[in-house]
């Protein structure tokens, strides 16, 4: 396949506008799978997670072939995933293609992710292929959207294409418009350059074969046996077996410049394969691809089994789980409270919400997950910490713990609603804590209801938890938002530490801001009285900030005897009820003088 006949290209579109539905109809359509079995089935979501919460979390690759005006086409899908978590996946599938298809829903319009994944594209310079999907729905507003795409993106409404991703109408239009308006990708042997040259772009885990990467072939062949090189570890390796997606791996001989393909060489672990490295023969040199940053975890959780003795059951299966997903960290935690766990980093919390379930998927046995949390910077007069564990936060009221600042990371947050909901929004952002709020209508005029883009810089911490669940919720489900890094600020951030009896629970500290101190203390300390069970003598329930109390409960004393309110007093009950409480003594924490149920940390820890 000479390169004139190749295609790459990615679709991207906010979640839900029909992503992996349009890939369907043009893997049907170019013959790659057979017509599917049932309506909507998705070829390319193989993940059990992503079909349950119907979203695309790993980035899917295949080949299609095409014929068009008697030449046959070589068409690379790059899919990429749908989700913020991600959006550095989609950056660096994006860096593989020279277009994109810009799907957009009719009858939702642009949308917060439309936003953030069209920049990503314009800044690649791929050509963007406007699309407009669902245009089969009743509620479609082909007219009103494209002008919309057309004050949001700059592009020509006459370049749009309408199509119905679920009939397959327009599908073919969508493949011709690949081919007339995507450039192939460059050819580098035009300029007499055959040396190989393989830019990894994704990679996967099997258990039998070991590491499976991604590759585009920017130069030259890759073939079987051929000795290769990593750019960026030196290491060399030997390629065993290798092809093309189709939509599953079919082996080829080879893979030639402007080729899409997975290729086997004996890495043995997903560390070894780094995402925008370049691989050239041994013996030779090439120039690099530009390189990637390295995927950040932004959300930090922990994560104990519940019965303590599964912990190396714990630990074994996060470890195999972590062979598939290079992207999160792990290291060990332990905790008076909690016993021995891990603490995990995720790119965000979806990304941790799909760990949780591949998790319990894999290992069949309770775990309790702690509530996110972000990496604060903490600058002393000579050095800087990152912190993830709220734990390992100094007491910055203690002037002798010599700390200048505490900085937070913060993200630029998009938000596009209908107007009507613009106050309900901004009251929302303002009580988590944005700052530089600014909006502008997005819709032209003459339009009922319009749409605005509000932007904020917020701290990623108020975001992890439930803001996104809130921002549905207070728009009816209308609002859609996305985020990007925005670096570290400087913030005015404490830990909360709480005491039992006067004795401090390391598990659950956590960092507040100063201004929410009162409130946080206040409402955590109910919540620990509620679940905590009274004692034999009384229990102070305090919040403290360094020295100082925020908040206090007291737990009063109980009576001795469990059993002398049970009514008649039969023998056999009483004798049960005795049972019933060793066995709850079995799993008693002991927090200074104070006997906790495991529970009672379970109840409060638990992030659901
Ligand atoms: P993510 O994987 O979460 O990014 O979503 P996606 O963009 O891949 O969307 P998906 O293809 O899963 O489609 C979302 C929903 O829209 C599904 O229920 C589809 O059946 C439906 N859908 C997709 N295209 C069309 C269309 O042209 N018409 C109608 N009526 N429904 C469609």
């Amino acid at each position: 396949y000479p390169s004139e006949v190749i295609r790459n290209f990615s679709i991207i579109a906010h979640i839900d506008h029909g992503k992996s539905t349009l890939a369907d109809r043009l893997l049907e359509l170019t013959g790659t799978v057979p017509k599917l079995r049932k309506d909507n089935q998705q070829v390319l979501d193989k993940l059990k997670v992503e079909r349950e919460r119907g979203i695309t979390v790993k980035a899917q690759t295949a080949s299609m072939f095409y014929s068009y005006m008697n030449k046959r086409y070589l068409l690379n899908l790059i899919d990429t995933p749908g989700h913020v978590d991600f959006s550095w996946e989609v950056a660096r599938s994006l860096a593989a293609c020279q277009g994109a298809l810009l799907l957009v829903d009719a009858t939702q319009g642009v949308q917060a992710q439309t936003l953030s994944v069209f920049h990503v594209a314009k800044e690649k310079g791929l050509v963007i292929v406007p699309i407009l999907n669902k245009i089969d729905l009743p509620a479609a507003q082909p007219e009103l959207m494209a002008a919309q795409m057309q004050s949001t993106f700059g592009v020509d409404p006459s370049d749009i294409l309408h199509i119905s991703a679920k009939t397959g109408k327009g599908i073919e239009n969508v493949l011709q418009a690949i081919i007339e308006r995507i450039p192939p990708p460059a050819s580098a042997s035009a300029k007499n350059d055959n040396r190989l040259k393989a830019f990894l772009f994704d990679s996967s885990y099997d258990r039998y074969r070991g590491v499976i990467s991604l590759v585009s072939i920017q130069s030259g062949v890759l073939q079987k046996g051929d000795r290769i090189q990593s750019m960026a570890t030196s290491k060399r390796y030997e390629v065993t077996d290798l092809g093309i997606m189709s939509p599953e791996e079919k082996p080829t001989a080879s893979l030639r410049e402007g080729q899409v393909g997975w290729m086997v060489c004996g890495m043995k672990d997903s560390a070894e394969a780094h995402v925008g490295d370049t691989m050239h023969r041994v013996g030779e040199t090439v120039e690099p691809m530009p390189g990637f940053k390295l995927a950040k975890a932004m959300v930090y959780a922990g994560i104990f089994p519940v019965d303590s003795n599964d912990f190396v059951k714990l630990e074994e299966s996060i470890k195999r789980l972590t062979l598939t997903d290079r992207s999160v960290t792990v290291s060990r935690e332990s905790s008076t409270a909690l016993g021995q766990g891990c603490r995990l980093g995720f790119l965000g919390t979806l990304h941790m919400d799909v760990f949780r379930q591949r998790l319990e998927d894999e290992y069949d046995a309770n775990v309790i997950i702690t509530a996110p949390t972000v990496p604060y910077k903490v600058i002393y007069r000579d050095r800087e910490q990152l912190v993830s564990n709220p734990t390992d936060f100094p007491d910055v009221t203690d002037t002798s713990n010599k700390v200048v600042e505490v900085q937070e990371p913060v993200v630029n947050a998009s938000i596009i609603v209908p107007e009507e909901y613009l106050g309900e929004m901004m009251d929302l952002c303002f009580a988590h804590r944005a700052e530089e709020m600014d909006y502008r209508y997005l819709d032209v005029s003459g339009v009922t209801s319009s749409r605005i883009l509000l932007k904020a810089v917020m701290p990623l911490s108020e975001i992890v938890t439930d803001f996104f669940d809130k921002l549905k919720s207070r728009s009816s489900g209308f609002a859609s938002f996305d985020y990007e890094d925005a670096g570290y600020k400087a913030s005015n951030l404490a830990k909360m530490v709480f005491l039992i009896n006067g004795k401090p629970v390391d598990a659950l500290a956590l960092i507040v801001h100063r201004s929410a101190e009162q409130a946080v203390g206040r409402a955590w300390v109910k919540k620990l009285h509620k679940v905590i069970p009274r004692q034999l003598f009384e229990v102070p329930i305090q919040a403290a900030i360094g020295k100082k109390i925020v908040a206090r409960e007291t737990l009063s004393a109980m009576r001795a005897d469990v059993t002398a309110g049970l009514y008649g007093g039969h023998h056999e009950r009483k004798l049960k009820h005795l049972e019933n409480q060793k066995e709850s003594k079995r799993r008693m924490k002991k927090i200074g003088s104070v006997d906790l149920p495991q529970e009672a940390f379970f109840d409060i820890l638990s992030s659901k």
